[in-house]
């Protein structure tokens, strides 16, 4: 497992300082006031320049009007001219008739009359006028009606220019002799168009005075004549008419806007000057207040109330964004650190768990849902002697004993369908094969391990071996201990009832003794009679069978007088030959066996054939009269047991094919009194006496027998080594 590599990761850059997101959101904000003051002041700058051009546009037009209107009334006086034919002494009513088909009043507006000035005979250097002719004929204009224009200084320049030009000419300012006394009077002005008598010269300025017979004129009152001029506009501007140039109100002809006119500052004004009737008016112009109350401030305004709107919009957008982009860059932080230990903790997690697993006493495998190997620790190599590289990927029933693979699939496929599998769950023992086919006994706990399809499985494998091993040995030494513990129960009551036995022989004996040697006395006597001596010899044969009795209880007890020699147990054997024959009957085989340099005992060899001659008694009872009876002759070295002193010893052992022992007469057979043989047959003191004497004799004597096939009594007794006579030191 390659180890966590991410702690040495250098820190990565902290994130932004909590103030970036406002300050960017100002930032945000200014550029677009910024942006929003150019297009509000863009916005206001052609809303101004509109207004300057609609400006320019109405002065030019009230200009253009008001040439065009004096031009109209020039021409007008041309007309009156032109139907006087030099002469202006028609009569009044053809006057008033061509004044009337000219609809002068109608047409006309400003236009107060339309007169005659006629030239009266004068003194030279003294000349004088007179209206004669002024239509309409309104009690107004009959004020004029007479009047000496030419007295008077400023209407007598412009008849004198109109006299000596020919043409028309506008007089200065006047008040008319039509607004009478009181009243407040409008300024006026008078155009004259001379009349020239018919067919005279007027080429020169001296002709045209020669023939000038009188003037035809038009008064005008300039606030009527101004009056509708302007139009539907009348209203845009505020109108100054001066004659000549402005010299306050000695000039002024005309004021629209008397009351306010002087005191308003105007956004806008310009002035332009005119010729009528070849005077010099000057007409100045300033915006009206109701002009420039129609300069569009709504759209500027709109603008700077949109883009302060749309600034604090985007501001505060864009803080939100930054602050949440900061907000989700702290989080991806936190989280990438997370992740980070989450990540080094599973990786020192998996870490700790192969630790674990390589340095496991058990071999550990894992295995998928297709029981295909995939995790196999050191231990489970050293078991089963492949590596981890050729384990994994193989299939787990390769582990198996070929009989034990079917119901391996059986329970893992149980398994894989969510039912239990019996091999995992609690500690199992089976046996499993290595490579080299050996059969381990294996102890397994193994764990469902879900995968991503069904079930496998981690298993934990013990090599049970050495316990195994060790169980077996165990149940082995507590079997022999059980047996050593039933010998030495067997030994102990053998003893008991030898030691009770032995010592009721011995007086028995002693008893016998004394009746045996006073009925030997009584025999001796002469005055006995045959009846009484036959009796005696009676108690004699009896006393004789007690002592044979007391010999064989003397002899269980250990306690019978032997005379042990050197014997060669192979040539007693042969000298017993014909006795063991008859012994055991014709139709019993007897065997005999003997290796070729037996050891020498140091037995009673009298007792020895007597405890050999029971043996073979024993077994041709056993036998029921037909069988086969072995006796063979052995050297055994003893190391340890639990009856017999280390050493060498000379072993015998009667063996026969008889019907055999059950465990329960095993038990018994050196008890004295024990036989299983009908009444009279037998007494239940061989075997007895066999084991006395074989244990007196520093030896023992064992049974070994299977019920059914047959019976070997085994005589072990110490070897003996013959001291060799040497020969005395001469
Ligand atoms: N070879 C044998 N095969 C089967 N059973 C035997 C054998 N030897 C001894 N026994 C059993 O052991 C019992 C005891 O034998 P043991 O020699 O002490 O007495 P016995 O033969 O019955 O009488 P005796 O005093 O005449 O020998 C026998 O009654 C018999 O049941
Ligand atoms: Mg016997």
């Amino acid at each position: 497992m390659p180890p966590a590599q991410h702690t040495a990761a250098p820190p990565s850059r902290a994130p932004d300082s909590g103030a970036l997101p406002l300050l960017l959101a100002m930032l945000v904000f200014l550029v677009t006031l910024l942006v929003t003051f150019f297009a509000w002041r863009g916005a206001s700058q052609s809303a101004d320049a509109r207004l300057a051009q609609s400006f320019e546009y109405r002065s030019r037009d009230m200009v253009y009007n008001i040439s065009r209107r004096m031009a109209v009334y020039e021409q007008v006086l041309r007309g009156a001219r032109g139907y006087l034919r030099g002469s202006v002494t028609l009569e009044r009513g053809d006057w008033a008739e061509y004044y009337r088909v000219l609809r002068l009043d109608q047409a006309f507006p400003g236009m107060e009359a339309l007169g005659i000035a006629s030239m009266l005979e004068a003194k030279p250097g003294a000349m004088r006028t007179a209206i004669t002719h002024i239509e309409p004929a309104t009690l107004r204009n009959g004020r004029a009606f007479g009047f000496d224009m030419y007295g008077e200084p400023v209407r007598r320049a412009a008849m004198e220019r109109a006299r000596d030009s020919g043409g028309a000419a506008l007089s200065g300012k006047v008040v008319l002799v039509q607004e009478g006394a009181g009243g407040a009077p409008q300024s006026g002005a008078l155009m004259y168009l001379p009349v020239y008598r018919a067919g005279l010269p007027t080429a020169s300025v001296e002709q045209r005075r020669a023939a000038l017979a009188g003037w035809v004129y038009a008064p005008f009152r300039m606030n009527d004549l101004m009056r509708g001029l302007g139009g539907a506009h009348s209203t845009d501007l505020d109108i100054e008419i001066h004659d000549g140039a402005p010299q306050g109100d000695a000039t002024l002809l005309y004021r629209s806007d008397p009351a306010d006119g002087a005191q308003r500052n105007a956004r806008l004004a310009t002035r332009a000057q005119i010729l009528p009737g070849g005077r010099t008016w000057t007409v100045a112009m300033r915006s009206s207040a109701a002009f420039e109350d129609s300069l569009d401030t709504t759209r500027p305004l709109l603008v700077a109330l949109t883009g302060i709107g749309l600034g604090v919009l985007l501001g505060v957008v864009v803080w939100l964004l930054a602050s949440s982009r900061r907000r989700a860059l702290l989080l991806a932080r936190a989280m990438t650190l997370e992740l980070r230990q989450s990540h080094d903790q599973v990786a020192a997690e998996r870490q700790r768990i192969q630790v674990i697993l390589e340095h496991t006493h058990d071999a550990f495998l894992a295995v998928d849902a297709s029981s295909r190997i995939t995790d196999w620790n050191v231990q489970a190599a050293r078991l089963f002697g492949w590596s981890a590289e050729e384990a994994i990927g193989r299939n787990v029933e390769d582990l198996l004993p070929p009989n034990a693979r079917a119901a391996f699939r059986a329970g893992f496929t149980r398994l894989n369908h969510g039912d239990a599998c019996p091999l995992l769950g609690g500690p199992t023992e089976l046996d499993v094969i290595d490579r080299a086919g050996r059969r381990i006994p294996v102890e397994l706990s193994g764990a469902v391990l879900p995968t991503g399809a069904g079930f496998g499985a981690t298993i934990f494998v013990r090599d049970i071996s050495a316990r195994r091993e060790a169980l077996q040995r165990e149940q082995q030494r507590q079997l022999r201990l059980d047996e050593a513990r039933q010998a030495l129960a067997r030994g102990q009551k053998l003893e008991a009832v030898g030691k009770l036995t032995g010592g009721v022989a011995h007086d028995f004996n002693n008893i016998l003794h004394i009746i045996s040697a006073n009925v030997q006395l009584m025999l001796r006597g002469d005055r006995i009679g045959d009846d009484v001596r036959k009796r005696l010899l009676n108690i004699l044969d009896a006393v004789e069978r007690g002592a044979k009795l007391a010999g064989q209880l003397l002899a269980f007890a250990r306690r019978q007088p032997l005379h042990p020699s050197e014997v060669h147990v192979d040539a007693l054997l042969a000298r017993m030959d014909s006795l063991v024959a008859r012994a055991a009957g014709d139709g019993v085989i007897v065997e005999r066996s003997s290796p070729a340099a037996p050891w020498a005992t140091l037995v009673d060899p009298n007792q020895l054939e007597n405890v050999l001659l029971n043996l073979v008694i024993n077994a041709r009872d056993a036998m029921d009269g037909s069988g086969r009876v072995q006796l063979r002759l052995a050297n055994l070295t003893v190391e340890q047991d639990p009856e017999l002193a280390p050493g060498d010893y000379v072993t015998v052992a009667v063996s026969d094919s008889g019907q055999g022992m059950p465990p329960e007469v095993m038990e018994r057979v050196f008890e004295p009194f024990f036989t299983t043989k009908p009444e009279g047959k037998g007494t239940g003191l061989g075997l007895s006496m066999a084991h006395g004497f074989a244990r007196q004799s520093g030896g023992d004597i064992r049974i070994e027998s299977v019920p059914g096939e047959g019976t070997t009594v085994t005589l072990y007794l110490p070897r003996h080594v013959a001291m060799v006579q040497q020969p005395a030191p001469a």
